[in-house]
């Protein structure tokens, strides 16, 4: 099969290799995926561009997400057959042989049933982005009638917790940095009230809007960047959820006020979901959906031979949605 590939950590250009390599075959309990479109994640190119660390495998081939359609099925599964349409999560997680090829073997769980009128490019934005928007919008319980303010309404993961937190039933206030058409952007994903995250007056603005409540849940790209902003935010009970890469590494938290008010906070890293939590969130976004209620950003669309490119214009760009690798 087709593939790219590293074998040593650095710059995409001068790492990455796209050629031919064996076709995995599938074990017990596993699928074979025919990868049709492949998604670049943040996780994806900060690993291979980490020379302080060595490549996890021999040879790696990146990615965690895509789409395509099942070409082969191991001893024992039963929920796929050849020809079905499917998008894939974790590939790449602990695993040396990711979705950047135009093959991939997975257990079952991996893979999920791509939903009708879901393009391949568009399921290869369900993993990383979506799980992780789904899982920041649920990790505190129920939003239904609250209200989520989401700073980082333009990123991937942002688009998506816009979105899933409007189809849970809450009220959600955004921001974004960028302009008047970002801001446009963001209202079209079905956010109520879009602000600008760099105007003086953003405090005064979200507690404006909540009558002085504050909001019940930020979902927080920054949190060193971004703490002590949402604690004056925050209505009594509210909480963070902290999804994004450190802007610097540690976080001063005020104890005192912040447990007189009950306030939440919690990380999440979507790679080590529990089981039960990995179906419930695959299921989620496979249901909005179905629903036609999903709406995805795709930045740019690069073929297998331009893995290199395709890393590198991710790795430069932001706030622009999702690259993706047709394989
Ligand atoms: N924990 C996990 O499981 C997990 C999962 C996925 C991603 N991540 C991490 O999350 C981060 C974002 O990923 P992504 O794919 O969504 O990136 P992205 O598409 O580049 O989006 C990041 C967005 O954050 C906004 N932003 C930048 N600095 C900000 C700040 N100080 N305060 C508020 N907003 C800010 C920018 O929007 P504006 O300039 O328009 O405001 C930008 O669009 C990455 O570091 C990624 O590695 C973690």
């Amino acid at each position: 099969m087709r593939a790219g590939w590293y074998e040593k950590t650095g710059p995409a250009f001068d790492v990455i290799s796209v050629g031919e390599m064996g076709t995995p075959q599938p074990g017990p309990g596993e699928v074979l995926v025919r990868v049709h479109a492949s998604g670049v994640n943040p996780s994806d190119y900060k690993r291979r561009a980490n020379v302080k660390t060595p490549a996890e495998f021999p040879r790696v081939v990146p990615h965690s997400d895509g789409a395509g359609v099942v070409a082969g099925i191991g001893a024992g599964v039963t929920e796929f057959r050849e020809g079905d349409r499917v998008w894939v999560y974790s590939a790449q997680w602990r695993r040396p042989l990711g979705t950047a090829a135009e093959y991939v073997c997975l257990p079952q769980s991996f893979v999920k049933p791509l939903p009708p009128g879901t393009s391949f490019a568009e399921g290869a934005c369900f993993g990383i982005p979506a799980m992780t928007g789904y899982h920041a919008v649920h990790v505190g319980g129920s939003v239904k009638g609250k209200t989520v303010y989401v700073p980082g309404a333009t990123g991937r993961v942002g688009a998506y917790a816009v979105q899933i937190a409007k189809w849970r039933g809450a009220r959600v206030i955004a921001s974004t940095g960028g302009g008047e058409s970002q801001r446009a952007e963001i209202r079209s994903l079905g956010a109520d009230v879009v602000l600008d995250r760099k105007a003086g007056n953003l405090a005064d603005e979200i507690m404006k809007d909540t009558g002085g409540r504050g909001v019940d849940l930020v979902v927080e790209v920054d949190l060193p960047g971004n703490i002590a902003f949402d604690e004056g935010i925050l209505a009594e009970r509210g909480s963070i959820v902290s999804f994004g890469a450190a802007s610097t590494p540690s976080v001063p938290v005020t104890q005192t006020g912040r447990r007189a008010r009950n306030m939440g906070l919690h990380f999440i890293f979507v790679y080590l979901l529990d089981d039960h939590t990995f179906a419930a969130t695959c299921e989620g976004i496979n249901e909005m959906a179905s629903a036609g209620f999903l709406k995805h950003r795709i930045g740019g669309v690069y073929p297998l031979a331009e893995l290199a490119k395709a890393h590198h214009e991710a790795e430069h760009a932001t706030g622009t949605g999702h690259f993706v690798v047709e394989c």
